[in-house]
């Protein structure tokens, strides 16, 4: 199955794609994640993406898709994929429906994410996330046992630098104007897509993406 989670910033795609990972056979591609790595790393395309993600700004959808084509060629996965952060505009969506074509494959799923934006904010204001696992916690709603530290593997949480709130209101601005498209992309070429409220409790969110996805639980 092939999945895309689409969503505003901090509306729980991470969240929830963690429970989707945890199921034997799903794998997450994250381009936010594939981004801070190369950021880590200092490399080309790490150096070139930070001036677009400390803005708020999307990076340029050549580097993006180059990133996510090399991904998927490394990984060959035969399993459940999931798509998160990924496509954020319509040429990348167009792109990623190309790559899957060449697979024989198609999208399944669009799960859409919504939330208002005053919870979007508060959410992101309280996030930490583990630089190892992946986990998210946030401060306010969901601590971590000890503070700081994630409990799954004694790493540090990091607060990411794009987290600043007038960071953040760019980023919204950003996913209605360049992102929301992607949602009638993918309803205009037939794929299903699944609208889910996610100002609900994440335990309520993970609920209805598994009866959305036909699975048992996540
Ligand atoms: P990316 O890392 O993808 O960030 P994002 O899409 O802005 O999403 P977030 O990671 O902020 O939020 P989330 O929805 O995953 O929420 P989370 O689960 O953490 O992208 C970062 C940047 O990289 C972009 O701005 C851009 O520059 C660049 N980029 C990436 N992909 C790109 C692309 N394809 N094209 C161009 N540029 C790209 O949850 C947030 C908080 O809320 C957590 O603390 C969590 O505990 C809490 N929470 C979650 N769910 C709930 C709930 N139901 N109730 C209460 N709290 C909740």
């Amino acid at each position: 199955m092939h999945v895309v989670l689409l969503g505003p910033p901090g509306v729980g795609k991470g969240t929830q794609g963690v429970f989707l990972t945890s199921l034997p056979g799903w794998t997450r591609i994250v381009t936010g994640d594939l981004l801070r790595d190369s950021v880590a790393l200092g490399s080309n395309l790490g150096l070139e993406a930070e001036k677009y993600m400390t803005q708020g700004h999307l990076v340029p959808d050549e580097l993006i898709i180059a990133l996510v084509r090399d991904y998927m060629t490394n990984c060959q996965s035969e399993g459940n994929l999931v798509f998160d952060g990924f496509p954020r505009t319509e040429v990348q969506a167009c792109e990623l429906t190309k790559m899957l074509g060449l697979l024989g494959k198609s999208m399944d799923t669009v799960v859409v994410l919504e939330a208002k934006d005053q919870a979007l904010v508060e959410r992101i204001s309280g996030r930490r996330s583990c630089s190892d696992c992946g986990e998210v916690y946030n401060v306010h709603t969901y601590p971590p046992e000890k503070s700081g530290i994630c409990n799954n593997d004694g790493s540090a949480l990091v607060h990411r630098t794009d987290d600043q709130p007038e960071t953040v209101v760019n980023r919204l601005a950003i996913y209605k104007s360049e992102t929301e498209p992607v949602i009638q992309y993918y309803e205009r070429i037939g794929s299903r897509v699944c609208r889910i409220d996610g100002n609900q409790d994440v335990g309520q969110v993970r609920t209805l993406i598994a009866q959305a996805l036909g699975l048992e639980k996540i």
